[in-house]
């Protein structure tokens, strides 16, 4: 970690994500929304810049970007696109590209991705394709994407048939992380957000785990840093997912993307699903790598601290939550690759589930 305060006031903090062909820094501040500009000063080549945001995140943030990116010699132009999910499809894309013509953007050009996991997959993706592919910047401001989504690379949208299926690997030029933007996010969003945090702890950091605070809202840069930290060494040794070492990443997500999809997206958060997967996961870990129960309540009262759920909701049926797991991609070739933990901080891709384990773990997760 470097430390940097020749434009803040306050620390920042850099992190890189050493990819072999497309190393990048991770800055993170509070405050460092205002000096985005003079901080790509020296990486920009055209001085247009698309500022990519939605209906919820402009009226917040978006005049101190454009600010900052106009003081810096820019001239950004400023695309709204409506808040949530149903934003993150090839339409979305399509209108995003259309703006940019219209702004007469080119190749050498650039976008700014300002807003949640939403906006950097959508925006991120609209960059991967715009003239083939223009540089952009991830100016992440929910816990999601600051501790998940704009680390990585992985942009794209939504199918009918299905989420995150058309897209592509286009790594940020960039990634600002200013944690007090977190302040202005729902109760319920920001909880959701430390899911991923306590699965980053599970599987890589247990001492993370004594440091969340369900009260803090200020002061979130440390944390911050040591999720980024933890996905971008995780991405950096296996950027393509081809080693497995991204597949731990995984972690709780299997049974969680069942819960997800049968709840029908929106009912459940993202977040909240994997609480319920994390929670099926610890089980099979103790059944099959022998994971002590003492880790299992550590990452459970984590999850209760911040009121994350742990039971599946009533009414969803464990047969059809089951069906949806075989059809998950990460059921590929038939085998039930698991990512399990012998210990916090020491996961395994296990084979050795069997699906009637499956069936009775989701039975014991079950709403009385
Ligand atoms: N690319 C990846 O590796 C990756 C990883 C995880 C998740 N994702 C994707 O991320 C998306 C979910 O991201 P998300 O949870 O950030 O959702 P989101 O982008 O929809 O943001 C959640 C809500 O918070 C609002 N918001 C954002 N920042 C705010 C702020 N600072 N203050 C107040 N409101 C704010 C948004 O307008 C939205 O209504 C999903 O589409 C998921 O597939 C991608
Ligand atoms: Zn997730």
């Amino acid at each position: 970690l470097v430390n940097d305060d020749r434009h803040d006031p306050a620390e920042v903090i850099e992190i890189s994500v050493g990819l072999e062909n497309s190393p990048y820094s991770v800055w993170i501040g509070d405050g460092i929304l205002d000096s985005i500009g003079e901080r790509l000063g020296a990486w920009r080549r055209g001085k247009k810049v698309a500022l990519v945001t939605d209906a919820n995140v402009a009226p917040l943030y978006a005049d101190r970007v454009l600010s900052s990116l106009t003081a810096a010699g820019f001239s950004p132009c400023l695309i709204v696109v409506p808040a949530g999910e149903s934003s993150k499809c090839l339409a979305g894309v399509e209108m995003i590209c259309d703006a940019m013509i219209s702004a007469g953007l080119d190749r050498s050009s650039s976008l700014v991705a300002l807003g949640g996991g939403v906006i950097g997959d959508l925006a991120g993706f609209a960059a991967a394709v715009y003239y083939r592919g223009i540089p952009y910047v991830q100016v992440p401001t929910t816990v999601v994407a600051q501790v998940d989504s704009a680390v990585g690379g992985k942009t794209g949208v939504n199918a009918t048939g299905g989420k995150n299926l058309i897209g592509a690997f286009h790594q940020p030029a960039m990634v600002f992380c200013d944690p007090f933007t977190l302040s202005t996010l729902p109760t319920r969003e920001f909880n959701e957000g430390i899911a991923e945090v306590i699965k980053h702890a599970a599987i890589r950091m247990p001492s993370l785990l004594d440091e969340l605070d369900p009260n803090q809202r200020t002061g979130l840069a440390p944390m911050i840093a040591k999720n980024v930290s933890i996905k971008a060494e995780i991405v950096a040794a296996d950027e393509f997912e081809t080693i497995g070492l991204r597949a731990m990443l995984n972690f709780g997500h299997t049974l969680g993307h069942a819960i997800e999809n049968v709840a029908g997206y929106g009912t459940l958060l993202h977040g909240e699903a994997i609480s319920i997967g994390l929670h099926a996961a610890l089980k099979l870990s103790a059944q099959f790598e022998g994971m002590p129960d003492a880790d299992a309540n550590r990452v459970l009262d984590a999850l209760r601290a911040f009121h994350l759920p742990l039971q599946i909701p009533a009414g969803l049926q464990s047969a059809r939550i089951f069906d949806a797991m075989m059809k998950d991609k990460k059921f590929a070739s038939g085998s039930m690759r698991f990512v399990l933990l012998r210990a916090l901080g020491k996961p395994v891709i296990s084979s050795d589930v069997t699906p009637d384990a499956v069936r009775d773990v989701i039975a014991s997760l079950q709403t009385a």
